[in-house]
């Protein structure tokens, strides 16, 4: 499993777009010039007419750069580390907001020219790339200062995440004080008065952004089934645990409950559905909810319902 880092500030930006799995409005052949600056794929959502928004949850990728420092006309391999892989993606260095240098061509990639030829990279197909694929990147002749490696990375047209960096450092830049020994592991080392301050590469956090972030997305989506959510384990790490939705099971929650497991609680009866597509619990009076779970009664509630907000809960009082 890859590291995680935090991070924030200066200059070198890599972006990874979106793919679309063989739904409408995605971009399976690759980012469009519309994302050079906004690095948002600005998918649509069909039923609410807006832009789908970005993940907000820490993304599953980490970007690491080798080396950590450039000098002008250096080749920087920049590398994707992941446990789940990505099916589109968008990759800039940027100094500042412009994209600068230029991409290497893999086989299943492409250019995107923003402002200048070769300085995005994007997917050309939607198939799922594995965690490890590197990339190239040329440092222009004059840069000076920071770069950072940006990327938007999308997992399917509604599962992405934008704005993940790693920064590369000026290897012209003398670094004094705390900064001298290098301590920022995965960020950039900045001098103040008395102290360093490490800002942290996405993904990475602590002092000198050693601690990796984990992130609660494991698998593409279907690892925990349809019923579950997926979070990464911290240790070991490459490990994960699935939160089962009510009505299925199992390590990975693709077994969906039936009667034989004993749903209902609070005194239900358990009625099995067709073969393998569930069951319905019959709850005494005053329980409601799937498995009888919620004190209530279903007479209150539904009349309740017509006058106070749908999302009040009718509990039934015991006399
Ligand atoms: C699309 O919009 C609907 C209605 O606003 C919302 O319920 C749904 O979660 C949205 N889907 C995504 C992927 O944003
Ligand atoms: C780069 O291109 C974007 C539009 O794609 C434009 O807004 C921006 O001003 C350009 N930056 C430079 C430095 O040319
Ligand atoms: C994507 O492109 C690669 C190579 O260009 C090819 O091997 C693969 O089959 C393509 N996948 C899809 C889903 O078109
Ligand atoms: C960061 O590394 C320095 C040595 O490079 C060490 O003295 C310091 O304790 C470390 N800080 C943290 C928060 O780990």
């Amino acid at each position: 499993m890859a590291e995680w880092k935090v991070p924030i500030s200066a200059s070198l930006v890599l972006t990874m777009l979106l793919a679309c799995l063989h739904r409408a409005y995605g971009y399976p052949s690759g980012a469009p010039s519309s994302a050079c600056s906004s690095l948002t794929p600005g998918h649509m959502n069909s039923s609410s007419g807006q832009p789908i928004a970005p993940q907000t949850l820490q993304s599953p990728y980490v970007i690491k750069v080798q080396p950590t420092k450039y000098t002008p006309g250096q080749v920087i391999t920049v590398t994707i580390e992941s446990s789940i892989g990505f099916r589109g993606i968008l990759l800039q260095a940027r100094k500042g907001t412009t994209p600068v240098g230029t991409w290497q061509v893999a086989a299943d990639y492409k250019h995107l020219n923003c402002n200048n030829s070769g300085d995005s990279l994007t997917h050309v197909n939607s198939s799922l790339k594995a965690g490890g694929t590197q990339f190239s990147w040329t440092a222009p002749s004059t840069l000076t200062g920071t770069v950072k490696i940006m990327a938007t990375f999308a997992l399917d047209r509604e599962i992405f995440w934008t704005r993940q960096f790693a920064s590369v450092a000026d290897g012209a830049e003398q670094l004094s004080g705390g900064c001298a020994t290098e301590p920022c592991v995965d960020g950039l080392c900045f001098q103040g008065a008395n102290s360093y301050i490490c800002d942290c590469n996405s993904g990475f956090e602590g002092g000198n952004c050693t601690d990796k972030i984990h992130s609660p997305y494991c698998q593409d989506g279907s690892l925990c089934g349809v019923g579950g959510t997926c979070f990464q384990q911290s240790n070991p790490v490459s490990s994960y645990r699935c939160v089962c939705e009510t009505g299925y099971r199992g390590i990975e929650c693709m077994t969906k409950v039936t009667c034989n497991d004993n749903p209902c609680i609070n005194g239900g009866t358990c009625f099995n559905r067709h073969a393998g597509v569930g069951y319905f619990c019959s709850c005494p009076s005053d329980f409601i909810g799937t498995n009888c779970e919620v004190p209530g009664n279903v007479d209150c509630c539904f009349q309740l319902s017509s006058v106070v907000s749908p999302s009040a809960k009718c509990v039934f009082l015991k006399t």
